[in-house]
């Protein structure tokens, strides 16, 4: 293994309100390898922009992150930083595209040069090199007669266009680690996959890293190379693709895959695991997932569990898997998936 080129270790956000402490992030630890995709995934509410937001210092002013947590960028840690040396990693190093393009565009600006700064600042090219480059990114990201529209303004442009123009801002500055916070969902398909493809190719060219943000597993599949499963605050389920799509092990990530569209249905909303997530002002003491899982045991309402190993790659933070713990089989669509993977595997071994 090549060194991470970020490290999250024990990070933990509580927001300060007037009803109490909201402990929105409960020790996630994650790393991220150069070159690698790490796509997040979760239910509305579980953490995923939260933190991402931290990898950019960007929290709101009631976040509060204890001293215990650390966040390693190429060995250095993020959460020391004074604001005035964030400027040289925000945007520049690492670069997210938010959920709400909005935010992101400078609505005094017009949006060619929006783009073009970034490459000016990172790549020290020249402002007339700089423009070429940020026409090609604009028809990168699929913006009809890019040429016309560069010194356009943002309340010129409709939803979708400016959410493209967010996405060719990040990718201008050649950014080490690339944050795509559900970057495509306003989208159509084609733009989508025309987008992504492109996130791919800037990824080979720079060896760099990209965090995947999305409710929409069928995207993960063809994207990220390993899979982040967040619930309430915690990661609960993290390996490769093919053991989070094949070989899952917490009774939430099953509910998430169950509740994956098959072609034809619909875009994908997770709503079908039964329940609602837990008040982050009061978490319960055992396992956050226990009240929704129809497999929970005495001990998940008692205590939270901790990560078990399946693979030097793959951990699962369920009792399901001590060896104390009964046999349980699980949903039938789920042993299908592992069916169908076991089969393959013995395709190829032939
Ligand atoms: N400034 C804040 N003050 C209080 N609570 C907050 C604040 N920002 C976020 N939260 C809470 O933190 C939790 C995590 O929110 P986050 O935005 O990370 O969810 P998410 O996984 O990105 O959801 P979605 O899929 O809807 O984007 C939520 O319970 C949210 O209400
Ligand atoms: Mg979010």
């Amino acid at each position: 293994m090549t060194e991470p080129v970020l490290q999250v270790k024990d990070l933990k956000v509580n927001f300060n309100t007037y009803a109490g402490t909201v402990q929105a992030i409960r020790d996630v630890s994650f790393d991220l390898q150069p070159g690698e995709t790490l796509s997040i995934v979760g239910e509305s509410g579980s953490g995923k922009s939260v933190t991402t937001k931290t990898l950019m210092g960007l929290n709101a002013e009631n976040a509060d992150i204890p001293d215990t947590s650390e966040l390693l960028f190429k060995g250095q840690n993020l959460l020391d930083l004074k604001e005035k040396d964030w400027e040289n990693i925000r945007g520049d190093q690492i670069a997210m595209v938010f959920q709400d393009p909005m935010t992101s565009l400078d609505p005094t600006m017009k949006i060619g040069r929006q783009i073009a700064e970034p490459i000016i600042k990172h790549q020290k090219l020249s402002k007339e090199a700089a423009n070429k480059r940020a026409l090609e990114l604009m028809e990168g990201v699929g913006i009809p007669n890019a040429k016309e529209h560069f010194n356009d303004y943002p309340h010129q442009w409709s939803g979708g266009m400016r959410q493209r123009a967010v996405i060719a801002i990040a990718l201008a500055a050649d950014p080490e680690v690339l944050i795509a916070d559900e970057p495509t969902t306003a989208l159509d398909v084609t733009i989508q996959a025309q987008i992504l493809k492109m996130m791919k190719q800037q990824q080979e060219r720079l060896h760099s890293s990209i965090i995947f943000i999305t409710h929409d597993l069928g995207v993960v599949a063809g994207v990220a190379d390993r899979v982040a499963v967040m619930y309430a605050g915690k990661i609960v389920e993290i390996g490769t693709v093919d053991e989070i799509f094949f070989n899952p092990k917490h009774p939430y990530t099953w509910g998430l895959l169950d509740s994956m569209p098959t072609t034809d249905t619909a875009q994908g909303s997770l709503q079908a695991i039964p329940g609602t997530p837990p008040d982050l002002l009061q978490p319960p003491k055992g396992d956050a997932f226990a009240e929704r899982n129809q497999f929970a045991l005495d001990v998940d309402y008692e205590s939270q569990p901790p990560f078990f190993k399946v693979s030097n790659t793959h951990y699962a933070a369920t009792w399901l898997l001590d060896e104390r713990a009964p046999m349980v089989t699980p949903p039938e669509k789920i042993q299908r998936r592992w069916a169908r993977w076991q089969a393959m595997q013995g395709q190829e071994a032939h």
